[in-house]
């Protein structure tokens, strides 16, 4: 056994393949740059549930189910129970996200993805005092998502980019938060339990919580100049490089470049992806120098974090937004183990005292 069962097989799955040597990520017979630029969340979530929700509306009538989805969690949840202002924005669509009954079946299903659209936007406008904006069922996730945000129609190319960011993130082989959600619905549970397993796993900084201090880390770097003696302390403190390092990918995480392409597209600040690169270039050659060992390349939340911070979302809500598109991810995971219908109950090897009596 190896620890954090690094070697393990645990589920067999149609879903996602990461391939770590080549740097491949393959969803559903798609390769990531087939779909990341070129899909919307509706078409990635029909994507990933096909054969999985027999009844999920296709096509256009996804976008409608789903907007209603969203107008009934706003009307049930946001505007009729007391908001956990002081909580974190993940926190608070964790509690809100709990407030949905358990279960399975396409009604379910259809809340959860629709779940953090609704609420990271409405936990971030309510924590500053203002009010939530009520969804345009009419409008397509992203930019609805976008629209409640701000409270003013984005545009076509901010869209866009959120869309590519969804399909980025929304599978990614038996990452921990997927881990956890296929645990929780192997005990058949319910999709709402499952999907709060996977917002618990997905929170944690050495997963989906790495892109809020990437901000920061390039807030106190503030110029190229500074980025190597700032990177190095950091370094010599012990720190972990946030944006670095993958477990499964020994090469550079395709899922970067794309982010980093939609990053180019939507015009974002020159200077501050200027900076960014600079960080990039010399935290890759510091790793080199010293861990040779190791092959620690850029990871996505190095460029999740320019990216959702362009689209105005706060650091501080990013795994929000990652949880948005990867709930497609953990209900897809979710409906593949209850249909394998096996209980996932590993063994551990006990290396405590033995009681007396036993001796
Ligand atoms: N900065 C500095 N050193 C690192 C980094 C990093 N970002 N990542 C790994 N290392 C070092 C470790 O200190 C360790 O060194 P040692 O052998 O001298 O003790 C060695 O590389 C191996 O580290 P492990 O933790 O065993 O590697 P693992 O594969 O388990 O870690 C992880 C993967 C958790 C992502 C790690 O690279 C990390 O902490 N990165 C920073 C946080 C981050 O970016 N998280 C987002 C990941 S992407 C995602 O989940 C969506």
């Amino acid at each position: 056994m190896s620890d954090g069962l690094e070697d393990v097989v645990a589920a067999h799955t149609v879903l996602s393949e990461v391939d770590g040597a080549a740097g491949r990520l393959v969803i559903r017979g798609h390769s990531l740059d087939e779909l990341a630029g070129h899909t919307s969340f509706e078409e990635m979530a029909a994507l990933m549930l096909d054969g999985f929700v027999p009844d999920l509306p296709r096509q256009k009538q996804l976008q409608v189910a789903l907007g209603e989805a969203r107008k009934e969690l706003f009307e049930t949840i946001v505007k009729r129970e007391a908001a956990p202002v002081t909580l974190s924005p993940v926190e608070m669509v964790r509690a809100m996200t709990a407030l949905i009954p358990d279960g399975e079946g396409t009604r379910v299903v259809l809340k959860l993805l629709a779940a953090p659209a609704v609420f990271t936007p409405a936990a971030l406008r309510l924590r500053r005092g203002l009010a939530p904006v009520p969804p345009d069922p009419s409008l397509p996730q992203a930019a609805d998502t976008l629209r409640m945000l701000t409270g003013a129609a984005p545009t076509t190319q901010q869209a866009a980019a959120l869309d590519t960011y969804l399909v980025t993130v929304a599978d990614h082989g038996l990452n921990a938060s997927t881990f956890a959600a296929r645990v929780v619905a192997s005990t058949r549970a319910g999709l709402v339990s499952a999907v709060l397993a996977g917002i618990g796993a997905l929170q944690g900084p050495l997963h989906g919580g790495a892109p809020g201090p990437v901000i920061e880390m390039l807030d106190a770097i503030g110029t190229p100049e500074n980025a190597r003696a700032w990177l190095e302390a950091a370094l010599d403190r012990g720190d972990r490089l946030m944006g670095f390092g993958h477990r499964i990918y020994r090469v550079r995480d395709p899922r970067a470049d794309a982010l980093k392409g939609a990053l180019r597209r939507l015009g974002a600040d020159a200077g501050r992806l200027g900076l960014a690169e600079a960080v990039e270039q010399a935290a890759l050659a510091i790793l080199r120098e010293r861990k040779p060992n190791r092959t620690l390349e850029t990871n996505v939340e190095f460029y999740t974090a320019l990216l959702l911070e362009a689209l105005g979302f706060t650091p501080d809500s990013f795994t929000c937004v990652f949880a948005l598109g990867r709930t497609t991810g953990w209900l897809a995971h979710a409906q593949e183990q209850i249909a394998g219908g096996k209980l996932i109950r590993p063994q551990s090897v006990y290396v405590g005292p033995q009681s007396r009596q036993a001796a």
